[in-house]
């Protein structure tokens, strides 16, 4: 049975769908890359934006005509999406034979089995409400992952969390993700040694608040720091990253953990969502503008090179154009390396959907998501051409999603040029896009690239050094 995946959403999803991926080929199913032919198509799904659920909506409405004319194919809907629409779901698109929540996939062996015999299969979580409160954790089936297929070369998503309990107004996440839940550290650990073993070097620790990351262990509590610091020790690891952060109660210990531990890559993402108190008071954060640029100043002095991406959204409900205008300052002021820029989505359930109005007009909330866009690139630009020059160490992705753009119906070879070098992707400790020309068998390595050039986006460089799996720990430090 062959079976195709396609994944929508945020990183928790591109994990998900590699440890779905894992069950299923331990269950004898085949994964394809070829929807057409599948004979079993899932759509793991994101429901943070309608736009994200309009996606699914219209892959969802041909898949189904497809059935309807006579293609024989079991349709599944996982993630966020399933557990926020639940049955509704399978009313609207009748050929769906299975739902699975994110805290079900553990079960989905036994659905898609179950759904080619009878009628939908339906696993959702509880409602948030009846949703235990819980510090131990359950049901994570991330040691069943295959360490060999990461979703990158020699890189890899590790989750330490599940959930949110933030509840800022406007969002879904704590619905569909349910509470926050902090795993073993021994787990993670454990997870992470077979990583290493199967010649990953990069881990990015995956939790929709990492820094609220808390695990009661013989008497001690265990924050991220501590984790970062036991991480940190294990042989054969280069980076650690961590993923995403939120910047209200945040300890100042995770900031000097990133300066002291080798391993621990100077990258924050740590959105601010608007840079008005008032706004970010309706929206529930719990911090204002003032203990936000507090918290970047603290960064950037106890870390140094620090490299910053943040989020906003623009046409919140009641957002003036001096509310506008704050979120303008603090992108000038914070200096991001990038920003995520959305605009207000109402989504249902939550309270700024029942309590607020959504008042700021379309085009108002375009306008809005151009100019901040627009003074975003001029900082990046800006800090991005200051980096001309400098010789950076950059961990290869691989061909360069432009490089496979513009090589499509070529030769075979793809982009290969005379002598076989092609168009490579990679980033920096500070999570810096720099693209240069080399072998693709860099893809994995780390390299030494000289900065040449710069755009807003991504750092244009030569490669410096021949491409090194694992350098020792002493190196990194001094780049
Ligand atoms: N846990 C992360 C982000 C989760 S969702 C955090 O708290 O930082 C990713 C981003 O989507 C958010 O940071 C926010 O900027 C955006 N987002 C969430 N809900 C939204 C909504 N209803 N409308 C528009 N953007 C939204
Ligand atoms: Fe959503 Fe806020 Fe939780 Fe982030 S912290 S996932 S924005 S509720
Ligand atoms: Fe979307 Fe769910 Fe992630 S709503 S952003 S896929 S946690």
């Amino acid at each position: 049975m062959r079976v195709y995946i396609e994944t929508f959403g945020c990183q928790m999803n591109v994990l998900d769908s590699e440890l779905a991926e894992a069950l299923l080929r331990s269950a004898g199913m085949e994964i394809t890359d070829r929807e057409d032919s599948a004979d079993v198509v899932l759509l793991n799904t994101c429901s943070v934006r309608e736009h994200a659920e309009r996606k699914v909506h219209s892959r969802l409405e041909r898949l189904c005509d497809e059935k309807a004319a006579g293609r024989e194919v079991i349709i599944g809907v996982l993630g966020c999406m399933a557990q926020r629409t639940g049955e509704e779901l399978i009313k609207l698109h009748k050929g769906i034979n299975l739902l699975c929540a994110p805290g079900q996939l553990h079960r989905l062996v036994e659905l898609i089995t179950a759904a080619m015999n009878s009628s939908p299969q339906i696993a959702l979580d509880p409602p948030r409400g009846q949703a235990k409160k819980s510090t131990t954790e359950t049901g994570f089936i991330d040691l069943l992952r295959n360490p060999f297929r990461t979703h990158l070369p020699a890189q890899a998503y590790v989750r330490i969390m599940r959930g949110c309990d933030k509840f800022c107004t406007y969002c879904i996440v704590p619905y569909v993700r349910g509470p926050e839940q902090s795993r073993n550290p021994d787990e993670i650990i454990e997870e992470t040694k077979r990583l290493i073993d199967a010649g990953i070097t990069q881990i990015t620790l995956l939790g929709q608040t990492v820094n609220s990351y808390r695990f009661e262990q013989s008497g001690k509590t265990v924050g991220l720091a501590d984790l970062l610091k036991r991480l940190d020790n294990l042989t054969g690891l280069k980076r650690i990253r961590f993923i995403t952060c939120y910047p209200g109660g945040f300890d100042r210990a995770i900031l000097q953990a990133m300066r002291d531990l080798p391993k621990v890559c100077e990258y924050l993402h740590i959105p601010a969502q608007s840079g008005s108190d008032r706004i970010l008071k309706a929206m529930g954060r719990h911090y204002s503008r003032a203990d936000y640029d507090r918290l970047i100043d603290d960064a950037r002095q106890i870390v140094g090179q620090i490299g910053i991406a943040g989020d906003f959204i623009v046409g919140f409900p009641g957002e003036s154009d001096e509310d506008f205008q704050a979120s303008v300052e603090l992108i000038r002021r914070t200096r991001y390396k990038n920003s995520y820029i959305f605009k207000y989505s109402p989504r249902p359930g939550t309270v700024a959907a029942r309590r607020f109005i959504d008042d700021v007009p379309p085009e108002v909330k375009r306008r809005r998501n151009i100019e901040l866009l627009t003074v975003q690139q001029e900082v990046s630009l800006a800090d991005n051409r200051a980096l001309i020059g400098k010789v950076v160490e950059v961990l290869v992705e691989g061909k360069s999603p432009l490089a496979k753009k513009q090589n499509k119906g070529l030769s075979p070879e793809g982009s290969s040029t005379s002598d076989n070098l092609v168009q490579l992707t990679g980033r920096t400790r500070t999570d810096h896009i720099v693209v240069f020309d080399g072998p693709e068998n860099l893809a994995g390595k780390y390299v030494d690239v000289e900065i040449t050039d710069a755009t807003a986006l991504t750092l244009i460089g030569r490669q410096k050094t021949q491409g090194e799996d694992k350098k020792d720990d002493s190196y990194f430090k001094n780049h």
